[in-house]
């Protein structure tokens, strides 16, 4: 087993069965060694740094239906806002006045905002806060839309794939949403120039190591500048509801190995692994996560932003627990780094 962690971090891939041993590792030394080789990966890239990115929920309007997300658009128990440009501005202001440099903006598909109110908001944005990227995860448009934003000043793009198998796509997604499209947009994403982000949920609903695989290997082709690993949550309102989370070891085990595929990506600690494990953004770092990105959005609304169950919302996942988030991160030999933090691909 030691000989094929070392053979993944020189050669940066395994054959499949090897992979699928890996995954299959439950041994914790074993594990403990895969982790350390991730973190030597890490730092010779990035050093001690883990990077602060301030998260703006902006709406929670959707128009997709996805069947594993709260804020899917057949919800009905959930109270919808959209930030106003005032409101998006108000938290920008906040986090850059508190050291953040970059933004992420995520939202729905909400049809409620314009191509032209997004590219507005991010030249807002890019114009008031010199030095700073900002990050647009706002799902699937078309290309000249994410050409525009681009032109506008927008940097980076996160839109996670979920899935790298089309059958696997069809049980998460309904029918009118597909693979081949989200492939396409990732595509096009890149070509533009984005930095971009794909990435996908661990132990959601019909997941096997073999779709697993699937998705290592997409993420091996596409060569994203960023990769979403976290685990699958359910939350009480979607099909998906009585299915169980996935776990923070398999969680782990897969930030580790992305890590040691693509040494220099740039791999988010979650909130949902926060969520699922006292420790799990801690522990998701200490595998190799190199990123953490505490909410700018307002308090009042973040409850409404609920993914899944009991998504946490203060304390250092809150960009105004700051301190917090910087003692934690100390406290495992790690620092916060305020900067913008781009990719080294
Ligand atoms: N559990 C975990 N992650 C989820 N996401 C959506 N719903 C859930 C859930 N129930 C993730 C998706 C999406 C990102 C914004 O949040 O992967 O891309």
């Amino acid at each position: 087993m030691l000989e094929l962690i070392a053979h993944l971090r020189v050669n940066q891939t395994l054959p499949d069965q090897e992979l699928k041993t890996l995954l299959m590792e439950t041994d914790q030394e074993v594990l403990n060694v895969l982790y350390e080789n991730a973190r030597q990966q890490c730092q010779r890239h990035y050093g001690k740094k883990i990077y602060a990115r301030g998260l703006i929920e902006f709406t929670n309007y959707c128009r997709n239906n996805c069947y594993y997300c709260g804020i899917r658009c057949e919800n009905r128990n959930v109270q919808r806002y959209r930030l106003s440009k005032e409101e998006i501005y108000a938290c920008v202001t906040e986090g850059y006045a508190l050291g953040f440099r970059t933004f992420v903006l995520q939202g729905g598909e909400d049809p409620g905002f314009t191509a032209k109110d997004i590219g507005e908001i991010v030249r807002w944005i890019k114009r008031s806060c010199p030095g700073c990227a900002v990050t647009l995860s706002f799902g699937e448009w078309e290309k000249d839309i994410y050409q525009y934003w681009y032109n506008c000043g927008a940097d980076r793009y996160l839109l996670r794939h979920e899935t790298a198998d089309e059958g696997h796509y069809k049980v998460l997604h309904p029918e009118k949403m597909s693979l081949l499209k989200r492939k396409e947009c990732l595509a096009q994403l890149k070509e533009i120039g984005y930095q971009t982000g794909a990435g996908f949920m661990v132990g959601s609903p019909g997941q096997t190591l073999d779709l697993l695989i699937a998705d290592l290997r997409y993420l091996q082709q596409l060569q994203p500048h960023m990769a979403g690993i976290g685990p699958f949550i359910p939350q009480k309102d979607t099909p998906f509801a009585k299915e169980t989370s996935g776990t923070l070891d398999m969680t782990l085990k897969l930030l580790a190995i992305v890590r040691l595929m693509l040494p220099k990506i740039l791999l988010p600690a979650t909130t949902a692994l926060g969520t699922i494990h006292p420790q799990g953004r801690e522990r998701g770092i200490l595998a190799g996560a190199n990123v953490v990105m505490p909410n700018l959005s307002p308090i009042a609304i973040r409850k409404q932003y609920q993914l899944y169950d009991n998504k946490i919302s203060t304390g250092e996942e809150s960009a105004q627990g700051r301190q917090l988030l910087e003692n934690r991160v100390r406290s495992i030999g790690y620092e916060l780094c305020m900067c913008r933090g781009d990719s080294q691909m």
